[in-house]
């Protein structure tokens, strides 16, 4: 159908059709755009709206449609869009009667509709990814609850832990980025159809039937709102640029891990790239281009909420412009997940190195001191204080954490308070052991292997529950 022999007299430019047309972007609503009229004729045809006879042969041209693909249609810029394209096809099967479909129905409630439907589709994949990804994070933490390692904070040595405890960090948060996203998809998951150009219509529709027909949870109940919103595409943009967040830390570290100082992993030869001058370069170059796409990601996010800031209610064009930024973020945080999740699981951990940091730099301090407050009922910033002496004294005679023992641990006190210490020597060794340090975090969410295990239980059940 031609809009323009109405109103308007002859053609957009050709310059302005291509800058208004949304056709390329709206190859992805095609499935939904059919699916969406085939709803909204069958409805019109159940409430006697539309002459019966006229309603199945707009269906069936539409099922025709669907079988011959989107190359049956005329995608010119000149269309406008992919709403027209697809009337102008029905229309050059069946003739005029093709108009009927778009009885109570405008371009502003379809797109809206078309773009959740497929929004929702496209969360679900993700989330499964999502699950995926985890399964495959707590199937590698559950071999390494005993591969020791640093753990850092201001990325100094902190405290021994282990491989899989970092690991359940990365699972935790990807979980939560999991439930982000069911969350957002519970506002995609609402039928606008019905609300028409913005005020419904005076046809007997029922909004309830196409909202059951096209499988939305909800109505959205207020066709001013259902036309003018877009918050359930930068709400879920968000969530993806906090999923890409979450990955780009682990891409970090694995670029850190892997670099030759912290020689703690190796990367996969499929991940990595080298350099055209340096022959002995192993580059993290999948990791890197990973983070770097968050940076793209929140450019989308940035961008959705810059177009939808003050726009009057209900529809406007500008509308269209937030929809190439949504799939976008949907592309990007997509097989950024999928890559990050590959790369990672194809790391080697390095057991010895891993063990060899742990020991090296008094990451078992903490324990010492936490020994004191035990065993001799002292303050704990007292047992600081002497600890931290001991560590500084350590340093300046080139002494190795393991080379502390009780009796140098006694002159420090003696210095600090007047009176030795007197820990036995086991208990002094076996607090400067990493792994002996681990074994104590056995509260829910510690290091030890049986605290990491709990988790693992509870990120499985959590995994089979949905
Ligand atoms: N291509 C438009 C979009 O993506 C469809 C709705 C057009 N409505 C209109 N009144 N021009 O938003």
């Amino acid at each position: 159908m031609n809009l323009r022999s109405g109103r308007l007299k002859g053609k957009m430019t050709s310059d302005a059709a291509t800058f208004t047309s949304s056709m390329e972007f709206d190859k992805r609503i095609f499935w939904a755009d059919i699916k969406c009229n085939i709803a909204h004729t069958t409805m019109l045809k159940e409430q006697k709206i539309i002459p019966a006879e006229d309603a199945d042969k707009i269906v069936g041209a539409l099922h025709m449609l669907e079988s011959e693909g989107i190359e049956a249609l005329n995608l010119d810029p000149s269309v406008e869009d992919i709403h027209m394209a697809l009337e102008n096809y029905v229309t050059e099967k069946i003739g005029e009667v093709a108009g009927f479909m778009h009885t109570a129905k405008s371009r502003n409630d379809q797109v809206a509709t078309d773009l959740r439907l497929v929004l929702k589709e496209e969360i679900s994949e993700i989330e499964e990814d999502l699950l995926k990804f985890i399964e495959k994070i707590l199937d590698m933490a559950s071999e390494n609850k005993e591969t020791v390692m640093v753990g850092y904070t201001h990325l100094q040595h902190a405290q021994p832990t282990t491989f899989a405890h970092h690991l359940l960090a990365y699972a935790n948060e990807l979980r939560r980025d999991y439930e982000r996203i069911a969350d957002a998809k519970k506002r995609v998951d609402m039928c606008p159809l019905g609300a028409a150009a913005m005020t419904t219509t005076s046809f007997p529709i029922n909004r309830e039937r196409t909202r059951e027909l096209l499988g939305f949870e909800r109505l959205m109940e207020n066709s001013i709102d259902a036309v003018s919103s877009r918050d359930f595409m930068a709400e879920t943009v968000f969530t993806l640029s906090m999923l890409a967040s979450n990955l780009s830390k682990i891409c970090e570290e694995m670029i850190i891990w892997s670099t030759y100082e912290f020689a703690m992993i190796e990367m996969a030869n499929e991940y990595s790239s080298t350099s055209s001058i340096m022959p002995q370069k192993k580059n993290a170059d999948v990791a890197e281009i990973a983070r770097s796409k968050t940076g793209v990601i929140y450019g989308e996010l940035v961008t959705i909420m810059t177009i939808l800031k003050a726009l009057p209610h209900s529809y406007n064009r500008d509308l269209q412009e937030v929809t190439p930024h949504l799939w976008g973020a949907v592309d990007t945080a997509r097989s950024m997940l999928n890559i990050t999740c590959d790369m990672l699981t194809s790391i080697t951990f390095k057991k010895e190195r891993g063990l060899e940091l742990a020991k090296a730099n008094f990451s078992t301090a903490t324990e010492l001191a936490d020994l004191m407050v035990r065993e001799k009922n002292m303050p704990f910033r007292v047992a600081h204080q002497i600890v931290g002496r001991t560590v500084n004294e350590a340093i300046d005679k080139g002494m190795k954490p393991g080379e502390i023992d009780s009796e140098f641990l006694d002159e420090v006190s003696v210095e600090i308070r007047g009176k030795p210490l007197g820990i036995s020597e086991e208990l002094v060794k076996k607090a400067l052991d990493p792994y002996e340090v681990i074994k104590t975090r056995k509260v829910i969410g510690g290091s030890s292997p049986e605290a990491v295990d709990e988790v693992i239980s509870h990120l499985r059940e959590f995994i089979e529950g949905e």
